[in-house]
């Protein structure tokens, strides 16, 4: 399941991106916003965020404007790791080494075109589950470093 968060800002990319996510037949949980009307980002950020930190959510996919609203609000939610992609290089990388469970896009910076690319290509890019990634992973929420 994918969690889905936007404000009015990437309302209407969201709307292509679950277009998209049907056609591929993936599943999908949509936390709003539901229009153009202006909302403030943290409110969809947090309740998508929070889904993946708890376990309902494997994945998730947020959009505001720029994309760095809503991914600062996601990574202050325990166990979210939110990468801010505007290419395929580093959807694939932040996979590969970060195991981001959030990808957050700014509709005001890409279009759908590439958007879609993004998300394709971090939802099918494996983490390299190499021992200096998980060690590196774990030292993000290490309260001790
Ligand atoms: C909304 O105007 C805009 O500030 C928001 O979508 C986002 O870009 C914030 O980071």
């Amino acid at each position: 399941m994918i969690a889905l968060g936007c404000d009015h800002g990437g309302y209407p990319l969201m709307q292509e991106v679950k277009k998209h996510l049907d056609q591929r037949g993936l599943a999908y949980k949509d936390f709003g916003c539901s229009s153009e009307d202006a909302v403030d980002y943290p409110v969809y950020g947090k309740k998508a965020a929070q889904a993946v930190a708890n376990g309902e959510c494997e994945r998730g996919i947020l959009i505001c404007g720029t994309g760095i609203g809503i991914s600062i609000t996601a990574n202050k939610v325990k166990g979210v790791r939110a990468a801010l992609c505007h290419d395929c290089f580093s959807a694939a990388a932040t996979r590969e080494h970060n195991d981001a469970n959030m990808l957050a896009m700014g509709a005001r910076v890409i279009g759908p075109g590439l958007a879609l690319k993004i998300v394709d290509t971090f939802l099918d890019t494996p983490f390299s589950n190499e021992e200096r990634h998980i060690r590196r992973i774990r030292m993000i929420e290490d309260e001790a470093i």
